[in-house]
């Protein structure tokens, strides 16, 4: 079989940027080490519900104006479900998943994270204004994943 030589050329191209990015991705995995790119530390994700905080998942007031919000993520749901603090408030979310990868994302502010079994991850936002914010899983994570919702009421 004749193969023109500009299409070896290309071939070959293709071949090396191939060979380029697999490098290049795998070199970054193994420097970062395969961790979610948001996470603050690690957790047995079987014990989840034995594991402080984490066996008591809700809001804790740390300062005047500062908060921490402590979630477990499984399927197909959040805990706590829903969370109200003061406008102006700075909450710092601290999230792990009991079961399969999550997401973890209040889509009007900047509040976005990955949520994988065997870390924890962690986001702060500041609610500067009033509102009721919906606080969604963005992973794929199964049938029920398009219900996975909780909510922020801010006063
Ligand atoms: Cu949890 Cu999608």
């Amino acid at each position: 079989m004749h193969v023109h030589r500009q299409e070896r050329i290309w071939m070959a191209f293709g071949l090396a940027m191939l060979v380029i990015f697999l490098a290049v991705i795998t070199t970054a995995a193994v420097v970062d080490g395969f961790v979610p790119p948001s996470r603050v530390q690690s957790i047995d994700p079987t014990r989840v519900s034995q594991t402080p905080p984490f066996d008591h998942p809700g809001l804790r007031k740390v300062a005047p104006g500062a908060y921490e919000a402590y979630y477990v993520a499984r399927i197909f749901s959040f805990t706590p479900a829903s969370i109200e603090v003061p406008a102006g408030s700075r909450v710092t979310f601290y999230v792990t998943s009991a079961d399969v990868e999550h997401g973890f994302s209040i889509p009007e502010t900047g509040v976005n994270a990955m949520v994988t079994p065997g870390w924890v991850s962690s986001v702060s936002h500041t609610f500067k204004q009033p509102g009721t914010f919906l606080l969604v899983c963005n992973e794929y994570c199964g049938s029920g994943h398009h219900f996975m919702a909780a909510k922020v009421t801010v006063k």
